[in-house]
């Protein structure tokens, strides 16, 4: 049997070059060889502070942005969290075996709690017992997550494993799946990630091509190549990114005349910066499509939580059995 795939994705808006190549590439991928499960987190994105205003439309954009870049809903199941309330039902079951003391190791916690201070709500602190749910709900085995959800799945597979020993045999215990991208730095600050909140840091995969040529054309260099050394990181970063968007002989090209002290950066950002135009232009244009279709995106929204909901039941039903609760 093809061993089941599932990942969350957050409704943040904007994807960018960095999310595209560590994530939603490798996804679209998965998806013809899994039977996979894609579900856009509402439920994990409102234990941070947020404007409801603006929630609906990031579930959508999500939804659209992901789809242009290649996830097929007629091949995976794409929905939104909330549109299956078996996520939380099930949450709160895994929340009566999880210790609160395996919650309050998780890095992410840390760091968002500090981040904000104001606001340490107690779904904050369950976030992980909702990732949980999520994976186990469909008894997914392959998660495919960036370095960051690494320890968020070691928590999934301990609470699986703690299940499993207290009611009964239910359910594998699911791996992370590292995407074997490279990590694609700021384009105006090569020491940092490239990042949504850092602007001119990042190309975006909707970005029009004026706004990709004129944020390459600012990407940070160096003074001149220097053969033997190590790249400069802004000059290796612009390297990645022409090894993913560019044929190979473009690449052995620059590389050759990198190592003769003879590029000219400013055509290496040239050439790939319309290499990157063209490789984006199908995304743009079936976003495009998918915008002025509200209809058809919400139909197949539905039409996945339709069916993710069959998996979803049969679980909960099997779990609530084995918990003495039906
Ligand atoms: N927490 C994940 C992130 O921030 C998103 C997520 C939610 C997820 N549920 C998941 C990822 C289940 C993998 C599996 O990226």
């Amino acid at each position: 049997m093809r061993s089941r795939v599932f990942s969350g994705i957050q409704p943040t808006g904007v994807i960018h070059l960095g999310n595209y190549l560590g994530a939603i590439k490798s996804w679209v991928d998965l998806q013809y060889k899994h039977d996979s499960f894609f579900c856009i987190v509402d439920y994990h994105a409102i234990t941070v502070p947020y404007d409801p205003a603006d929630m609906r439309q990031r579930i959508f954009d999500a939804a659209v942005a992901n789809i242009a870049a290649g996830l097929d809903p007629d091949v995976a199941t794409i929905f939104v969290q909330s549109h299956v309330p078996e996520h939380t039902e099930l949450t709160w079951l895994l929340n009566s075996i999880t210790p609160m003391g395996w919650l309050g190791r998780m890095t992410q916690f840390k760091e968002k709690s500090e981040q904000f201070k104001e606001n340490v709500n107690v779904g904050l602190f369950d976030y992980p017992v909702l990732q949980a749910a999520d994976i186990l709900l469909y008894k997914a085995e392959v998660i495919p997550v960036g370095e960051d959800q690494v320890q968020h799945i070691e928590l999934t597979r301990d609470i699986a494993r703690k299940f499993n020993s207290t009611f009964g045999d239910t359910f594998p215990e699911p791996k992370a799946l590292l995407s074997p991208a490279a990590r694609i730095m700021a384009l105006n600050d090569p020491a940092k990630k490239m990042s949504k909140t850092l602007p001119g840091s990042y190309i975006g995969i909707s970005d029009l091509p004026a706004e990709i040529r004129d944020k390459m054309m600012k990407a940070v260099t160096d003074a001149g190549p220097t053969p033997g050394q190590e790249m400069s990181p802004g000059t290796a970063n612009l390297f990645t990114l022409l090894k993913e968007f560019s044929a190979p002989e473009t690449v052995r090209r620059f590389q050759e005349e990198y190592d003769s002290g003879a590029i000219r950066y400013s055509e290496l950002k040239s050439v790939l910066a319309d290499d990157i135009v063209a490789a984006l232009a199908p995304f743009r244009e079936k976003r495009e499509e998918l915008l002025g279709k509200p209809v058809v995106v919400k139909n197949i929204l539905r039409q996945g939580a339709d069916r993710a909901r069959l998996y979803a039941r049969e679980t909960l039903l099997e779990v609530k059995g084995k918990m003495g609760l039906l």
